[in-house]
């Protein structure tokens, strides 16, 4: 571990800092509201002294996001919450040039990547923003002795809300959790245009193929299902949805997608792109039935979408055609190509969401570390939701940097509106 004055720091190359601060500083020029965030919080210090840990996609959108946290006043510690995601020059620039301490490396191993989320604990967070729930899942399960201290917990995606209720059920979460991807102005930008565009990019950086006349089946139609088959569709794909939601299946039916079963789908698809945040939903059963080359990505938060250990079961031989594909070759001689080891192939092979849309995702992550110190030892120990009122203010701040105007009711609507009197 090397150490810059009080900033600890297990990163790749810290000779990379230049070329990431050039990049974050890039980023930062789509990312209007939280700039003015960052610069509220550089007068107000809502979060002075405060020990925090985010756990997030090191990249330089999340630089970003931790120049607000370090403007606030924070004692951030920041880990990568996927071993492939990790921008590295991104890394070194939050340590050299923006002090904030990083244990992240793209391409680190697993056992790497849970001694970071230990080391994270070290830290001793009265703050955690987490993406994907493991270092509250590692806190409760081996910290315990640190819940007293934390004030709350945020939480990015829809897995980590998930596991996040599954604590709650089992009595298991003792203090308050935001779930920030909840936010109108999280989940419908980000997880539909972000995932959507993103995921494209990534399967596209590691393979070079052309998209149009392909048929692509994408796995999942929630709000990232639906990103990526509306962006898939206009770069020419034949799109096949495959769902286990009935409303969601007639949802992407009406939105004018053939929709049938994985089994069946397997037989059909070129590119498989998973989007659940479910386990194994292509399993060997599937990949059985699918046509020599065919290309499975994974969009969803954890690398188990794909049964990889089943593909890996039924190969001969599995070898790296370039980086982020790796040819399975089965007994019967087909090969199956998986892109970024399962991993989130726009974060892996890509370079996540752009960064409009985690402007939006990011401002929710700091106002909603700053809404749980405002309201410290106030709130329930359940999952909450940031008010409605912020989630509005922070469309109408990106609305103004996007220079749209849009128009008030007048005072004869808001009666309307208010009232039940007036019918047919
Ligand atoms: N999740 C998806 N895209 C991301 C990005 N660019 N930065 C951080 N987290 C992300």
């Amino acid at each position: 571990m090397e150490a810059i004055k009080d900033v600890r720091c297990e990163v790749k190359d810290l000779s990379l800092a230049d070329e990431g601060k050039r990049r974050i500083e890039w980023a930062e020029r789509e990312m209007p509201v939280l700039r003015l965030i960052r610069q509220r919080f550089e007068q107000e210090k809502p979060l002075a002294g405060l020990r925090l840990v985010a756990c997030a996609h090191v990249t330089t959108e999340t630089a970003n996001l931790a120049r607000a946290l370090s403007a606030a006043g924070a004692d951030a510690v920041i880990i990568a919450s996927n071993p492939l995601s990790t921008q590295d020059d991104v890394a070194a620039a939050m340590v050299k040039h923006y002090g904030i301490s990083v244990f992240a490396l793209k391409g680190e191993s697993i056992e790497t990547y849970n001694q970071h989320v230990r080391m994270a604990l070290d830290h001793k967070p009265q703050l955690i923003i987490d993406d994907g729930s493991d270092v509250v899942a590692t806190l409760v399960s081996e910290r315990p002795e640190l819940i007293s201290e934390i004030i709350g917990s945020t939480e990015e995606t829809t897995t980590g809300i998930n596991r996040l209720k599954a604590m709650l059920r089992d009595g298991r979460l003792s203090f308050p959790a935001i779930a920030v991807n909840d936010a109108q102005t999280k989940h419908f930008f980000d997880n539909r245009y972000g995932t959507g565009q993103s995921t494209l990019d990534g399967v596209i950086r590691a393979t070079n193929i052309l998209l149009a006349g392909k048929t692509i089946v994408v796995v999942g139609y929630g709000w990232c299902g639906k990103g990526v088959s509306m962006r898939a569709r206009g770069m020419g794909a034949n799109v096949i949805v495959t769902e286990i939601n009935p409303i969601k299946a007639i949802e992407a039916t009406m939105d004018g997608f053939r929709v049938m079963p994985i089994a069946q789908a397997a037989h059909y698809g070129d590119i498989f792109i998973t989007v659940t945040g479910s386990r194994h939903v292509i399993d060997g059963s599937h990949f059985e039935k699918m046509k020599d080359g065919a290309l499975v990505a994974n969009s969803g938060h954890f690398d188990l979408e794909l049964n990889l250990v089943a593909l890996k079961e039924m190969s001969t031989d599995i070898r790296t055609i370039r980086p982020y594909v790796e040819e399975y070759r089965l007994r019967d001689g087909r090969g199956i190509i998986v892109l970024g080891e399962g991993r989130l192939i726009n974060l892996a092979a890509a370079e996540g969401h752009p960064a409009s849309v985690m402007d939006m995702s990011f401002a929710n992550q700091a106002l909603s570390v700053e809404y749980l110190v405002k309201n410290k030892g106030k709130l329930e120990a359940k999952i909450h939701l940031l008010p409605e009122e912020v989630d509005m203010e922070i469309a109408r701040i990106k609305l103004t940097a996007m220079n749209i105007s849009i128009d008030d009711p007048t005072p004869e609507q808001i009666e309307y509106l208010g009232s039940w009197q007036t019918g047919t």
